[in-house]
């Protein structure tokens, strides 16, 4: 297939194509129907004790927080993603939308003005552990968790291309700062991976 053909299976070529990372939000609240697409994007279960992402050993180590601001009917604040349940669980209330931004290094400006912003995180200790024989020894896990972490990020983002609203990856943070952000931000023993900022696009 040459640059200019046109690829088929046209459903999935059109969404990424549509595909732009979007840093300008309306206020206007998301259907919190697509906040579950999106969350059940990043880790569905899809029904065969599988998920909507890969992962290394069957493990599924990633957990998907969404720090809500402006989702219809729901109440802002930390809401984890529950795989079994499909659907989110609040686990702190609050506006907590500033100080994810204060985190970021180029995102302070406008990552507040997200609808939500969902932040996939493991335990990458754990998973250098379940790893340790594989070579680099007690390095393995980490990059597989990253993939892990990469492919999820991407389902989010198509998801949000597919419904027509915008998305953005941020992976410029500092980790010390997330995890000051809230107890609850991230389990016990996780460190935050990227987060992905959705909403309806402003442009
Ligand atoms: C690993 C990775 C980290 C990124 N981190 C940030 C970030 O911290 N802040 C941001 O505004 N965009 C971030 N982006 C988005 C890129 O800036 C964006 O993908 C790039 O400008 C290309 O534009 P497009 O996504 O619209 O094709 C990141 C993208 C990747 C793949």
């Amino acid at each position: 297939m040459t640059a200019t053909t046109t690829p088929i299976g046209s459903g999935v070529a059109e969404v990424l194509s549509a595909r732009r990372s979007v840093r300008t939000f309306l206020d206007a609240p998301v259907d919190p129907a697509e906040l579950t697409a999106l969350a059940w994007a990043a880790q569905g279960d899809t029904g065969d004790g599988h998920r909507t992402t890969p992962s290394a050993g069957e493990r599924w180590p990633l957990a998907v927080t969404s720090v809500v601001r402006n989702v219809g009917g729901t109440a802002p604040g930390l809401w984890r993603w529950e795989p079994d349940a499909g659907r989110s669980t609040m686990v702190a209330a609050g506006g907590f939308g500033p100080a994810l931004a204060a985190c970021t290094v180029d995102a302070r400006d406008w990552l507040a003005g997200a609808a939500a912003v969902l932040v996939l995180s493991a335990d990458l200790e754990a998973a250098c552990a379940a790893f340790a024989t594989e070579p680099p020894a007690w390095e393995r896990g980490a990059r597989y968790v990253w993939l892990e972490a990469g492919a999820a990020a991407q389902n989010v983002a198509l998801q949000a291309a597919a419904t027509g609203l915008g998305a953005v990856l941020v992976a410029a943070f500092d980790d010390d700062l997330v995890h000051r952000v809230h107890p609850a931000l991230l389990p016990e023993g996780h460190d935050p991976l990227v987060m992905v900022a959705v909403g309806h696009p402003a442009i």
